[in-house]
């Protein structure tokens, strides 16, 4: 009797994250039957298989008894501040979990699938292709900047993996302080009579929704198990949503005319003019999607607090583009992103 075939495993690490969650529901419903998607989570790892990575017996032996295809790794600690306080620990999520993956990925033959950040960048020359060169402004960038030079040892050309660089992320979620996009709906819904609240109006935010890194990432995957041209090497992928002018409304609340918007409401990415986004513009965008007043909030045009950060890591996506084609590159307006996440979050928003 010939032997059984084993079907295909693709393995989600950090499935219960923001992105993880995204990146597992999406290849659920876009890889055929045929194939075993599986998800680990730590703290969160309801209806997932439990898995703490920072235990590398336990986690190798878990590696290959699953002996998975593809891993996509959306395991970090992605909190600025929080790594710059706890480097080490952050450093066993960060760098050493991509270490083990990379010696495992060898031996054990999968293709990895790593996520990265534009935070890798200092922000002073955007646009940014894949090859520039990274200079990260603080610990979590340069952690991440480590976790990706594993991937790109001597050997690279070698190395079944890739790297995919994302921005500040949103998207469904049961908590607005998951993303610190959503976390902003907090200071637009405290009373507008209360204090003036300043909001930064410094670093620009390419907020991109993680169902759309999801289905990036998922072509990518596809790509891996059908062999059709795996991708190896770096990647980027963003929303390149732009052009928030803020001008007075009617009762002189602060109002957003989205310039980025082609016919029938489809971004128009690469599309000059405006600026790009700042927490502060996507406030008040926040505000009209939830019909609230914004007049309490305030643009603080100085770099903010706590960690150092870029000021404008805009990530050029053209290579992915011509990989993939235009039609999962693409990224979903922001307006619209926020109004289903906010929904999702709150029950209800005003703008429709
Ligand atoms: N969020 C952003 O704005 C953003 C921006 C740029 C790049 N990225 C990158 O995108 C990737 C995904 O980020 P995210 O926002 O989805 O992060 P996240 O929401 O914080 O999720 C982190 C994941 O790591 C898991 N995890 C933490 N400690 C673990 C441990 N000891 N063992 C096993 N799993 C553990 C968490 O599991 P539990 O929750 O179950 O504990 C969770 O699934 C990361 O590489 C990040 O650097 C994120």
């Amino acid at each position: 009797m010939p032997a059984a075939i084993n079907p295909p495993v693709v393995l989600v690490l950090g499935a219960s994250g923001l992105l993880g969650r995204a990146v597992q529901h999406t290849l659920l419903e876009s890889l055929p039957h045929g194939v075993v998607v599986a998800g680990t989570g730590h703290s969160r790892a309801r209806g997932l298989i439990p898995c703490d990575v920072t235990d590398e017996t336990t986690l190798r032996e878990f590696l290959a008894a699953q002996a998975p295809r593809v891993v996509v790794n959306c395991v970090a600690e992605r909190r600025p501040d929080v790594v710059e306080k706890e480097d080490a620990k952050a450093h066993v999520l960060n760098v050493r979990l991509v270490e083990i993956l990379a010696e495992e990925s060898a031996r054990l033959g999968f293709y990895l699938l790593h996520i990265s950040t534009d935070y890798v960048f200092d922000g002073t020359k955007p646009p940014y292709k894949p090859g520039d060169d990274p200079h990260p402004l603080n610990a979590y960038g340069e952690q991440k900047l480590a976790s990706e030079k594993v991937l790109r040892g001597k050997d690279s050309g070698e190395r079944a993996c890739a790297i995919l660089r994302v921005p500040v992320l949103y998207g469904p979620s049961a908590d607005l302080a998951e993303s610190s996009v959503t976390l902003l709906a907090r200071d637009v819904l405290v009373p507008p009579r209360s204090s003036q609240k300043k909001v930064d109006d410094w670093a620009a935010r390419y907020a991109t929704h993680t169902e759309d890194v999801a289905r990036v990432v998922t072509a990518m995957v596809d790509r891996a198990l059908t062999g059709a041209g795996e991708l190896r090497g770096t990647f980027h992928y963003s929303s390149k949503e732009r052009s928030q002018d803020l001008s007075r409304g009617a009762g002189g609340e602060e109002r957003s005319q989205d310039l980025s918007r082609g016919v029938g409401g489809e971004q128009c990415p690469g599309q000059g003019g405006g600026r790009a986004y700042t927490k502060y513009s996507i406030s008040v965008l926040i505000g009209e999607v939830l019909g609230r007043a914004t007049k309490h909030l305030e643009p603080e045009a100085s770099p903010p607090e706590g960690a150092p950060r870029p000021q404008d890591c805009e990530l050029d996506i053209s290579a992915l583009q011509e990989a993939l084609g235009e039609k999962v590159t693409r990224s979903r307006a922001l307006r619209d992103g926020l109004r289903e996440v906010l929904q999702g979050i709150l029950g209800e928003t005003s703008d429709s």
